[in-house]
């Protein structure tokens, strides 16, 4: 059995062709005897029509769904009653003279009905992963993927752009994300690290003068997960000399433009909008602002400079700030879903969250008594208080009352959509890049300072003074491209000058130096030997691709992805190994 076509092409016009089909049955009913199979492969379904008075080599009955055929017949045009203008071959049936059974499938463990699929578990979905990649939407997805990497491939191609592949197995520099570690045997004792990115590579590939590079990257990073992260990902990683910010922004947004173009037809408006990473803060409470929607932070940090209520008060004089935020028309927010909005400013470093109500014309709230008259008046100028407004407030350090009002502003959203108060569309595409960030950020799991891009990024040149001074303030040459609040990708322009890289390792950062020797010597080293200024930048591709196809885990657009606790549920890993493997490695497990 040859196939003559997918089961996505035949039409009216190939009326009385004989063609051969193969694929899956997707389905199969019995009326009166008569079987109708609608058979699937990877590009579409056909009707297949085999009729209990022919002579098939096979018993019928023995057809389940998911079963693999292949089938020989005639193409004839359905009756009028019976055509499904829904589907591209809905005008058309073969009605079957011969059937091939390639496979009889078991009953699958879980529907593969899009619907009903979304409904079972992920874990059942990810263990039968090969079955749950059967659904049509499944397939796109990995379509869209392919196409999105061509897209890029010809993007940087026709830039003049060269890819380079870069080592999975690298040296380990763990000031970055934590590092999944591979035991080397011919070094007893020593590890590679799983390249993290392609950071230090592309740096070197500048150097030795490549110019303009590009690869679309594995990356592994041994991370705790959330929805839009996994172990390893993709990225589309960028590097040119001779370049500034403004050359990275938009060669990515010609990128960018093309794949929306490409995928989804849809014109792009370049350049994007442009904001530092202190305005985006002091707007959104985020480095990653979400700008499809308004509910701006205000900031009044003066108005309670010397109030009454010691809580704003007190906030201030320690250096903290007092900000607010009006979440228009959520006044009507249940006890419920009040606490749980508490709860999260809780986690994020909150004492409480403050709120104003403004209800049948009066303000409600446990601390209204401690406002002055005044306090009420700036309350309602800076953030144009209404009818059924709830104005939330955190006094604290400035980044966690940003961080705080932040997420509450995020949070808003699905109990305004539920009510019918805000809609967003999910095709609707905010870019934008921010910028200037700092240096040096708290981390949030160590709160330590560290860099905050990474240790190669340049600081703006009207800051470098500040690097003696005050370390903190400076100011970076990094940027991140944001998109519906997600961050999409992120870089700088690095540091080319061996004496300032040496500087950031050890006055800034406070690496030791006979550590930056043995982690970044050979780095400095290259430095001394001409290196051209650079930078770049990589895009997170799999999170382009769940944008792009408007999924709404990272998972559904990675054939085999991990679980949250960074599982392959299909083959089973991570797993013991061997004795005789450890052994070789002189690995002893101590448990
Ligand atoms: P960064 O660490 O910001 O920069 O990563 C760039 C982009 O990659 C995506 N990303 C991830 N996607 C899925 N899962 C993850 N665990 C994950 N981590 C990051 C994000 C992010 O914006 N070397 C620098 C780039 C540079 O400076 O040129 C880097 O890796 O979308
Ligand atoms: P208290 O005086 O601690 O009972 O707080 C009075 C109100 O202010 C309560 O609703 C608290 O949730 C809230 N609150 C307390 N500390 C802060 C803070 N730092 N920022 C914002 N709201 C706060």
């Amino acid at each position: 059995m040859k196939r003559t076509h997918h089961c996505s092409e035949l039409t009216k016009t190939d009326k009385d062709k004989e063609v051969c089909l193969v694929g899956w049955i997707d389905s199969i009913r019995d009326h009166g005897g008569v079987l109708f199979v609608d058979l699937r492969d990877r590009n579409g379904i056909t009707q297949v029509v085999l009729h209990p008075t022919r002579d098939y080599s096979v018993e019928l009955s023995i057809l389940k769904p998911e079963s693999v055929i292949g089938i020989e017949g005639k193409v004839e045009l359905r009756s009028e009653d019976t055509i499904n203008t829904s589907m591209k071959t809905g005008e058309v049936e073969v009605y079957a003279d011969e059937i091939k059974v390639f496979n009889i499938a078991q009953t699958p463990p879980f529907p593969l009905e899009d619907e009903k699929a979304q409904k079972v578990s992920e874990d059942l979905r990810l263990k039968y992963r090969y079955l749950d990649l059967r659904r049509p939407s499944m397939l796109e997805a990995l379509k869209i993927r392919h196409k999105a990497s061509k897209i890029a491939h010809n993007y940087f191609d026709q830039s003049g752009y060269i890819e380079v592949e870069t080592p999975f197995l690298f040296k380990s520099s763990p000031e970055g994300a934590r590092e999944f570690l591979v035991p080397s045997r011919m070094n007893i004792g020593e590890f590679y690290a799983l390249s993290q990115s392609p950071q230090q590579m592309k740096q070197m590939l500048m150097v030795a003068g490549l110019e303009k590079y590009y690869q679309i990257a594995r990356c592994f990073r041994d991370e705790d997960l959330r929805a839009d992260r996994q172990p390893e990902f993709t990225q589309i990683d960028v590097e040119a000399s001779f370049i500034d910010r403004n050359d990275i922004y938009s060669l990515i947004e010609g990128l960018l433009k093309e794949l929306w173009k490409g995928i989804l037809d849809v014109e792009l408006p370049t350049p994007f909008l442009r904001m530092t990473y202190e305005d985006a803060m002091n707007r959104f409470g985020s480095d990653k602002p979400d700008m499809r929607f308004g509910f701006e932070l205000k900031d009044l940090s003066e108005v309670f400079a010397n109030s009454s209520f010691k809580v704003f008060k007190g906030a201030v004089e320690q250096g903290g700030v007092v900000k607010a935020i009006n979440i228009k028309g959520l006044a009507d927010i249940t006890q419920g879903e009040l606490k749980n909005l508490e709860d999260i400013a809780k986690s994020l470093g909150a004492k409480g969250l403050a709120f104003i109500k403004i209800e049948n014309g009066e303000w409600k709230s446990p601390i209204l008594k401690f406002f002055s008259e005044e306090e009420k008046e700036a309350i309602k100028a800076a953030l144009e208080t209404e009818e059924g407004d709830i104005v939330f407030f955190a006094a604290t350090e400035w980044d966690t009352a940003c961080n705080i009002l932040g997420r509450v502003r995020l949070e808003s959203v699905p109990l305004l959509e539920k009510r019918g108060k805000l809609k967003i569309d999910p095709n609707e595409f905010k870019f934008l890049w921010v910028v200037d960030f700092p240096l040096m950020l708290r981390d949030d799991e160590t709160g330590k300072f560290a860099a905050a891009h990474h240790p190669f990024t340049a600081p703006l040149d009207e800051d470098v003074p500040l690097l003696d001074t005050d370390p903190k303030k400076v100011r970076s040459k990094a940027y991140d491209c944001v998109l519906n609040g997600s961050e999409i990708g992120g870089g700088s322009i690095r540091i080319h000058e061996k004496d300032v890289q040496q500087k950031i390792f050890e006055k800034v950062l406070g690496i030791p130096e006979d550590i930056v020797q043995s982690r970044f010597g050979y780095m400095l080293e290259a430095f001394k030997y001409g290196a051209p200024p650079h930078g770049g930048i990589a895009m997170g591709f799999d999170r382009l691709i769940t944008i792009l196809t408007g999924k709404e885990v990272i998972r559904d657009v990675i054939a085999f992805p991990k679980t949250q606790k960074g599982q392959d549920l299909m083959a089973n890993c991570p797993g013991p190994v061997e004795p005789k493997q450890l052994k070789d490695l002189r690995i002893q497990l101590n448990t």
